[in-house]
């Protein structure tokens, strides 16, 4: 078996257990003589796996009985428009901040629904930071303020909850979620597609508070596309194997200790990456360093020249999904929740090693 060590932005790297097991339990689920994406979603076999997924995101995340836990179709995308479509009326404005091609595509969907002011950009400095907690002053009718808790592309990371002096913050948590311990309470609604720390694409995790749903309105929306459909019973057929597959990931980060857990081995991967990329300056990195995230790291080669050998290389050294997204160039390293801090140490060393070689 070659399982190589996977650095992509997403669909990323599972933990090699979760697939073993899947693989295991492929043709016979529990002696149910079917795959579990073989058996009805309301039967005994899928019951359970349902319940157990969300029982298990809400203990991970210290959820209580406000909050709701779904896993709809359409990845982070279609929270894009789900959300501005479910809370806000004709007239309504929300405060975005803008901290690049994400949030600017949740921008531009939100437009179709209200007044959207945008009281932070970073596009100016090319995406290379977020705001600290309290540099931004939000338009206090704003029914909600969304941010983007990682940029994926940028290599940027809130470091905290923006302050939003009550308002109910919305969240598009998809390259961080469950990476490090949030203070929940602060939340609205958090949404992640699933590609990065849960599981497959195409689906996206919601977290959505009670007291948040209650301000939703469900006119002329169609019902599946209203939240209020996703709180109870099951509506439809629901991405049955995506959500076993959750389960299974949310079980190995249980059983890891949990996400304070994974924000100790985050934080030494993500140290571990920056301190070889700052040695000297044969690599380099632009973020901000308070905006560093230590979920995507972008690093260049100051010999532009050198990034194309260095990735070629990296991947006959079974390194892949190195190369950074095509709007930013170079190279980029996700050390989402399944990398291991031993791919991360390849990582370096084959960095070292590239550096002597070449610098
Ligand atoms: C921060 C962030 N938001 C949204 C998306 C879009 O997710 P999806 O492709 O699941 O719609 C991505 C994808 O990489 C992302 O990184």
């Amino acid at each position: 078996m070659n399982r190589a060590h996977n650095f992509s932005a997403g669909p990323a790297t599972l933990p090699t257990e979760v697939l073993v097991k899947a693989q295991a339990e492929l043709l016979d689920y529990k002696g149910a003589g079917a795959s579990i994406m073989e058996v009805s979603h309301r039967g005994k076999e899928f019951d359970p796996v349902f319940d157990s997924a969300k029982a298990r995101m809400k203990r991970l995340l210290g959820l209580s009985e406000k909050h709701h836990v779904m896993f709809l179709q359409g990845g982070a995308t279609h929270q894009f428009f789900m959300i501005p479509m479910n809370f806000l009326n004709k007239g309504d404005s929300a405060d975005y901040l803008n901290t690049g091609v994400w949030s600017q595509k949740a921008i531009k969907e939100a437009r179709i629904y209200g007044d959207i002011k945008i009281p932070y950009s970073s596009e100016q400095s090319g995406f290379n930071r977020v705001p600290s907690a309290n540099e931004v002053r939000f338009n206090p009718s704003a029914k909600f303020v969304h941010y983007t808790s990682n940029n994926t592309i940028y290599g940027t990371q809130f470091s905290t909850e923006p302050n939003t002096n009550g308002i109910p913050l919305v969240c598009d948590a998809s390259s961080d979620f469950l990476s490090r311990p949030i203070d929940i309470d602060k939340y609205g609604l958090i949404y992640a597609g699933a590609q990065k720390n849960l599981g497959p694409s195409g689906a996206a995790v919601v977290i959505l508070d009670d007291e948040f749903l209650k301000k939703a309105h469900t006119d002329n929306i169609p019902t599946y596309l209203q939240y209020g459909s996703h709180t109870g019973e099951l509506y439809h057929t629901p991405p049955t194997f995506t959500i076993y597959l959750i389960d299974l990931v949310l079980e190995w980060l249980e059983n890891l200790g949990g996400v304070a857990a994974m924000e100790i081995i985050n934080k030494q991967k993500a140290k571990m990456l920056y301190c070889a990329i700052d040695d000297d300056d044969f690599y380099e990195n632009q973020v901000e360093t308070d905006s560093r995230s230590k979920m995507n790291v972008l690093f260049r080669i100051k010999n532009r020249d050198l990034e194309s050998v260095f990735l070629k290389e990296a991947e006959a050294h079974n390194l892949i999904g190195l190369k950074a997204h095509r709007s930013t160039g170079g190279i980029r390293a996700s050390l989402y929740n399944a990398v291991s801090l031993q791919s991360v140490e390849i990582l370096v060393d084959f960095m070292s090693d590239f550096r002597r070689r070449f610098g």
